[in-house]
């Protein structure tokens, strides 16, 4: 008998407001075009003045509850990847355990910023694999519409907010490759490339900051990288890439996730693809993303699902579970 962290619900939340490339033409250099042809992406949603990254997480926690049908006294932590949150502390995981009313278990954020929803699952795995806990919710939210620099038209038109969650629970496995649940994961991260993508400011400096990225520096390492873990989760899981029903990548740019399946040898019919609609929502895309392929039919019970992200850190990794 293998204890196994399986999904029991999923959901989403995004802002109301709906941005099409064409507003960034009346302040920049750029064009719906540009931006379709090299990133993928058509719109993104801005929070609205005084929705925090909480808002928006809790919101997806609520979604996520009902899918499950439980309520938050059926939780016992909630991890919250985030690069945004309300504030510097308390943790936003703190504010969405008090925004639903929870008043038992714990609560924390992990900051491992586009890939933070791998390392955020990984997390909860571990909680849960060690008896820490048997109902874990993971959120990604973000409100990264608050740390762009409006004048540079090579990342404020790439980046949206919102917010997706995952409940995990432990079950019992047999275990094979066959359980529901997380099979396998695997993080990375290299601090020598913090300059290719960063925010130029935080508490210790007294600023607050922009962010600040070498797009085509971050492009080259990604295909690479993303394909290389998700290749190496598979192997850790006694699979391969044939064995995939559906690649959940973190949806930054469309060249890099059809590069990375290609390099994968899996065709785009098998990839979850959500960026031409929400942009670049760091930590939130993938859960996003798997929320959106859920209520799609793409995602079913049973398929075998990869995730990959890679970001500021740069911090890169992979999961694998079987849905
Ligand atoms: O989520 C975290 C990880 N982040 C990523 O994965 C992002 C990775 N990078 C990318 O997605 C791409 O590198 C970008 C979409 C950011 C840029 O695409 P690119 O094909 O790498 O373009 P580039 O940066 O090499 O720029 C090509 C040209 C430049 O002009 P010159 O120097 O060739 O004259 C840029 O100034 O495109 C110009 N450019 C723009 N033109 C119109 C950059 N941004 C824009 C823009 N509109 N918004």
């Amino acid at each position: 008998m293998t204890l196994r962290a399986v999904v029991a619900g999923v959901g989403h939340y995004l802002p109301e407001r709906v941005v099409p490339n064409s507003e960034f033409e009346k302040t920049l250099d750029t064009s719906d075009e540009w931006i379709r042809a090299r990133s993928g992406i058509e719109r993104r949603h801005f929070a609205a003045e005084g929705e925090t990254t909480s808002d928006l997480g809790a919101a997806a926690a609520r979604a996520a509850l009902r899918d499950a049908d439980m309520t938050a006294d059926d939780i016992d932590a909630i991890i919250v990847a985030t690069s945004t949150a309300d504030l510097t502390f308390p943790s936003a995981a703190t504010m969405v355990q008090a925004a639903l009313g929870m008043e038992r278990g714990f609560a924390f954020d992990v900051q491992a910023v586009c890939a933070g929803f791998a390392f955020a699952l990984a997390n909860a795995n571990a909680l849960i694999l060690s008896g820490q806990a048997e109902r874990v919710l993971v959120i990604g939210a973000e409100t990264f519409s608050r740390i762009m620099d409006w004048t540079d038209r090579g990342t404020c038109v790439l980046f949206g907010d919102g917010a997706g969650a995952l409940i995990l629970e432990a079950r019992t496995g047999t275990g094979t490759a066959q359980d529901r649940g997380i099979l396998a994961t695997d993080l990375n991260s290299d601090g020598r490339y913090r300059d290719l993508l960063y925010v130029d400011g935080g508490v210790s400096t007294q600023t607050t900051g922009v962010l600040r990225m070498q797009g085509n520096q971050v492009f080259r390492h990604a295909v690479e990288k993303l394909a290389k873990t998700a290749e190496t989760a598979l192997e850790k899981a006694g699979l391969t890439a044939s064995d995939v029903d559906w690649i959940v990548p973190h949806q930054a740019n469309i060249r890099i996730i059809q590069g990375t399946a290609k390099k994968m040898g899996l065709p785009m019919e098998k990839v979850v693809v959500t960026v031409q609609d929400h942009g670049n929502t760091s930590a939130a895309s993938i859960p996003l993303a798997l929320s959106v392929g859920k209520a799609r039919g793409q995602i079913k019970t049973g398929d075998l699902v990869v995730t990959e992200a890679i970001g500021g850190g740069l911090a890169w990794g992979a999961v694998v579970l079987r849905w």
